[in-house]
């Protein structure tokens, strides 16, 4: 594993207290265009923006005419709409009080078309019930389990078709085509991703013509996240919609598994050396209160600066590492992180310092960290 960052201006780092998350803007443009140029077009991205949950991010989108939106909190659903984005999918089956927050949504942005996900007939009827109490129409995907066993039906259970059909006919509801989220196709070499894809691919289209012979439309069919990205991208079917997110930001997990796709990170933790407690340790000021730590412990960031050295003490806000070069480093030294999983190290931040050309050109907002907005 070996990753590069760019520089950032001594004086400028000398404000940035640590731990902070910073973006790389020029980084970040790269991998939006990339992304861009691995749709081959705006109208097939649908970018899934639990990544950077960032209004400044989603405008970035709607320059580059990416109008189509995905989302897996009713935060995330409100920072898209108050953004600009015009048709947002909430991948997240809604049931409890959601269902009403969803419809609040609605209501609240007229102009924006919102899309669920679902696999039930309750909250499917729930949801029915209150869109047509308030007289709005909420778009619904048959959510798919193509073998990742989180949620969503096999396309083959008998009910199916008829679950698909009754958004064709419940009131206040519209079908929207098929949620098809494979996160468990995650073989390193892009060639047997490609067949993994290939081969879950005919069971999809079989529903869709049985879905399309009971009467119901089957308009989209939003598929993968960034390691099927390039698999999907290169499929013509016209109603595939790309839901990528990682890659926005892209991270060292990524970057080490998924060795074919043409991102790097554009994310970092500033950190420093906050004591050097025996002659082979070096104290970080980054425990897991700083970096995503769902990556098993010794393993949850690479550091540029000493890649070699063993991650042993992780506490909340610590990070005891471990090596021969310890001599090389003194307390007030700045050692930078990227992170093996950013998503989850995104939400750890209320700002981020956005660094061009070396310096930090203004703070933005990870807006839906929080679970509630105004809705
Ligand atoms: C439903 C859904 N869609 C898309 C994505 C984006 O996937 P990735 O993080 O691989 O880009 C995720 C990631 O968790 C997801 O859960």
């Amino acid at each position: 594993m070996s990753f590069t960052l760019p520089a950032i201006a001594s004086s400028e780092l000398s404000t940035i207290p640590s731990p902070s998350l910073v973006i790389f803007r020029e980084r970040l443009l790269a991998n939006l265009d990339g992304m861009l140029v691995m749709a081959k077009s705006p109208s097939r991205l649908r970018p899934h923006c639990k990544t950077h949950k960032m209004e400044q991010v989603i405008k970035l989108w709607l320059e580059r005419g990416v109008t189509k939106h995905k989302a897996a909190t009713i935060a995330e659903c409100e920072m898209l709409a108050d953004a600009g984005a015009t048709d947002v999918l909430f991948a997240y089956n809604p049931v409890g009080p959601n269902v009403g927050r969803i419809i609040e949504l609605a209501k609240k942005f007229p102009r924006c078309a919102f899309t669920v996900t679902n696999d039930h007939e309750r909250p499917l009827r729930e949801l029915s019930a209150a869109a047509s109490a308030a007289g709005v129409t909420i778009g619904v995907m048959l959510d798919l389990n193509l073998g990742m066993d989180r949620t969503g039906i096999t396309p083959e259970t008998p009910t199916a078709v008829a679950l698909y059909s009754l958004t064709n006919t419940l009131p206040g509801l519209r079908p929207a085509g098929f949620h098809v989220y494979d996160g468990h196709q995650r073989q390193m070499n892009l060639e047997e991703r490609n067949a993994a894809v290939a081969a879950q691919w005919p069971r999809v289209i079989a529903l869709r013509s049985q879905c399309e012979a009971a009467g119901a439309k089957v308009p989209a069919l939003a598929c993968g996240g960034t390691p099927t990205f390039p698999c999907y991208a290169a499929m013509d079917d016209p109603t595939i919609e790309l839901c990528p997110g990682t890659c926005v930001f892209h991270d060292a997990g990524y970057g080490t598994n998924f060795p074919d796709l043409p991102f790097s990170p554009a994310a970092a933790v500033v950190t420093r050396v906050i004591s050097r407690p025996a002659a082979d340790r070096v104290t970080l000021d980054i425990g897991n209160k700083a970096v995503a730590a769902d990556p098993p412990r010794g393993a949850r960031m690479f550091l540029p600066a000493m890649p070699d050295a063993v991650q042993e003490i992780h506490s909340e806000e610590h990070l005891g590492l471990v090596t021969p070069h310890a001599a090389q480093f003194q307390p007030g030294d700045v050692v930078m992180a990227i992170p093996m999983h950013i998503c989850p190290t995104s939400a750890l931040y209320d700002k981020v310092a956005v660094i061009e050309n070396g310096q930090i050109k203004e703070y933005w907002t990870v807006t839906s960290r929080n679970r509630k907005l105004t809705i």
